[in-house]
Parts: structure tokens; C-alpha cells; sequence
């Protein structure tokens, strides 16, 4: 076990600035580090909708503080009307993005804390609402720091390891998920190096994991989604770890679109698949994972390559963002409260908050 090793600080995903969140633009990367600045909800809505902001923890991070924006300048005279104006933000920014709990999880952490604080005044409600933000955003670090410590346990000396998408700093407070275990090994000494799936079509594993690898001097290479059984079975891959956006009760995984297919590619060649999930990430109001809501995106994400066109302009398209991941293909989570491993319905429910 190492103790409290401090992974290396790419950049924050989000920032609290005085009277605003400040956001790195996720959409410019990997060739300019463009900061956004945001004042208001509609373009906190419209960030994550975009993906200028993205992850599942950010996308949580992100609405939080997108409630406040949206009640800071609001009357404070009736607190009927207010606690109304609370939901009614809360449903819209719901609609920015379907598929990662976190979002609702955080979303719902919001109506509470305003209707908890009913008898007091609406300003001590908006300073609760912002206070609330800022410990959602300083505890996912602190959890992100948690997985990392805990999973980098299940990466072996000189492991090579696969991972898709982007689950780092990026995509969380800080660190990230799946990329925290993978700081903590290297940091460790472990010598390891990572398969970058490059992720089509928005090409979060080229544009942001590379680049994050990159920034801390994890050893890396880039493959392109298709190329991962051929690695696996020429190279050797000691083990897959991904991110998640919602699991459910049973352990089922929604993930990034071709984590499905990585994980029956693992099986097939005998190699344990991890899933690192912060426990927000784990909806308990679902039994399975066809529960689970999949985003389609435009078809012109599949389509195009950025603003190259790649097929004839209106080839019908289908472009789900997200697939799930049958829960007997997970070898086991990896969460802040430690490694969780089949049976999934029996022993996810024993990490539950008491408050769900
Ligand atoms: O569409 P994205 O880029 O928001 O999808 C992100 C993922 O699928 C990640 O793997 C997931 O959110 C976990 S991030 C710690």
C-alpha cells in the first residue's frame, strides 16, 4: 500500500473564481489550452452539453455550481418561489447530458439542501448552495485520490495496462478515476505502461489522455479503437481499467461507447477488467443496466473527423455515446471505500450510503 502519494497536477477541470466557475474548454484539446469563463446557468448547461466540460464526476462538479449561478441573482423575498426556482434549475440542467448519474446525484444533493433550509432566509440558502458546490468539487478529489490509492494495489510490476476514453484529472476534481490508479502505479515505481484507446468518435483517449499522459510522464502508446484485441494478443495487456458513468444495483456499467466490446475482448484472452467508479457514479435506484438512459449524439460525431467529412453528408447514422457492460464481464470495482468483487448485487449494496 502506498500512503498518500500526491499525483501529479495536470490542470483543474474546473475552478471556483470569486463569482464564477472557470472551466478549461475540453473541445480546444490537445492543441490549445483555452479557459472558459462562465457566469451564468444556460452556458454551464451548454458546457456540458458540448463537452467543453466532461467526465461524469465534472459534469456533477459542474451543475452544482451551475445552481448557484443560476439562483444568486434571484429575489429573495418568498421562499415558496424560490425552492420552485431551485427545481425548475435543476430539472434543465438534468437535460444537458442523460447517461452519467453523477449529474442527477448532484443535482438532487441541490433540492435537498434547499428544502432542508426552508424556515431559513433565501441569501442563506444561495450560500448553501454554493458551499455545497465547493464540497462536492473538494471531495471528488479527495475520492479520486482514495481509488487510486486503493486500485493501484491490483496493477503488477512492468504492467501494461489498456484503458479507454479519458478518466483523469480532466474528467474528475482532480486526478481522476481510472487514471488515478494509473498515477498511483507509476508514481509507485511500477514501471508500467498504458494502451491508449484513441476513442472514436470524439477521440477522448488521443485528445485528452494522451495529452494528460503526456504532461505527467506516463509511459503510453496510442492505438485506435480496433487495434485492442491485436495488442492483446501480441503485446500482452496485464489488465483493462476503465471509468463508468452509472452502475447499477447489479453492477451492469454504462461507459464510454466500446467499453462493452473491450471487456468481452478481455475475457476472451483471459485478462481482468476493472471498472474504477467513485460511489456517486453507483445509481441504486436501478436493478440492471437496461435501466440505464443512452445518449445518441449528432450523427455529424460520426460523420465528420473535427470538421473533415469522412462519409457522403447524409449517410444515416447511429451514434450512441455510451454502451453497458454485462456485470459477469467486470472482474471488480475499484471505489474510495476499496475494491468491491462479484457477487456485485450483494456486496455494491454494502458500500450504499445510508442517506440513499
Ligand atoms: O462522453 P464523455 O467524454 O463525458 O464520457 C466520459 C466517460 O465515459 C468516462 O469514462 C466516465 O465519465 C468516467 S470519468 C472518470
Amino acid at each position: 500500500m502506498i500512503p498518500n502519494i500526491k499525483p501529479p497536477e495536470v490542470v483543474q477541470s474546473i475552478k471556483w473564481v470569486d463569482d464564477h466557475i472557470r472551466i478549461i474548454d475540453q473541445t480546444y484539446l490537445p492543441n490549445r489550452e483555452f479557459f472558459l469563463d462562465i457566469f451564468e446557468v444556460g452556458r454551464v448547461w451548454e458546457a456540458i452539453r458540448s463537452m467543453r466540460v466532461r467526465g461524469a464526476p465534472a459534469i456533477g462538479i459542474a451543475a452544482a455550481y451551475g445552481v448557484y449561478l443560476g439562483v444568486k441573482d434571484l429575489p429573495e423575498d418568498g421562499i415558496q418561489q424560490f425552492n420552485t426556482d431551485v427545481e425548475r434549475i435543476c430539472e434543465y440542467l438534468a437535460t444537458s447530458r442523460p447517461t452519467a448519474v453523477n449529474l442527477t446525484w448532484a443535482l438532487a444533493k441541490a433540492v435537498k439542501t434547499a428544502q432542508d433550509l426552508r424556515d431559513e432566509p433565501v441569501s442563506r440558502i444561495k450560500t448553501a448552495l454554493l458551499d455545497l458546490a465547493k464540497s462536492i468539487h473538494e471531495e471528488d478529489k479527495r475520492i479520486c485520490a482514495d481509488i487510486g490509492k486503493n486500485g493501484q494495489e491490483l496493477i503488477p510490476e512492468s504492467a501494461s495496462i489498456l484503458t479507454h476514453c479519458n478518466t483523469g484529472s480532466l474528467a474528475t476534481g482532480q486526478y481522476g478515476t481510472a487514471l488515478s490508479m494509473i498515477y498511483h502505479a507509476h508514481l509507485g515505481k511500477k514501471k508500467i505502461q498504458v494502451w491508449v484507446d484513441e476513442t472514436r468518435p470524439l477521440m477522448q483517449g488521443s485528445r485528452l489522455t494522451a495529452w494528460e499522459l503526456e504532461k505527467t510522464g506516463v509511459p503510453h502508446r496510442l492505438i485506435t479503437d480496433s487495434m485492442a484485441a491485436w495488442v492483446m494478443k501480441e503485446k500482452g495487456v496485464d489488465l483493462v481499467v476503465v471509468g463508468t458513468d452509472r452502475v447499477a444495483r447489479n453492477g451492469d456499467t454504462a461507459n464510454k461507447i466500446g467499453t462493452y466490446a473491450l471487456a468481452i475482448l478481455a475475457k476472451h484472452h483471459g485478462i481482468p477488467f476493472y471498472v474504477a467508479a467513485p460511489i456517486s457514479s453507483i445509481d441504486f435506484s436501478i436493478a440492471s443496466g437496461s435501466e440505464i438512459p443512452i445518449e445518441e449524439r449528432d450523427a455529424a460525431e460520426v460523420r465528420n473527423v473535427e470538421s473533415k467529412q469522412m462519409a457522403p453528408k447524409d449517410t444515416p447514422v447511429y451514434n450512441p455515446a455510451f454502451d453497458v457492460t454485462p456485470n459477469e464481464l467486470i472482474t471488480a470495482f475499484i471505489t474510495e471505500k476499496g475494491i468491491i468483487r462479484p457477487d456485485f448485487s450483494k456486496n455494491l449494496e454494502k458500500i450504499r450510503p445510508r442517506q440513499d
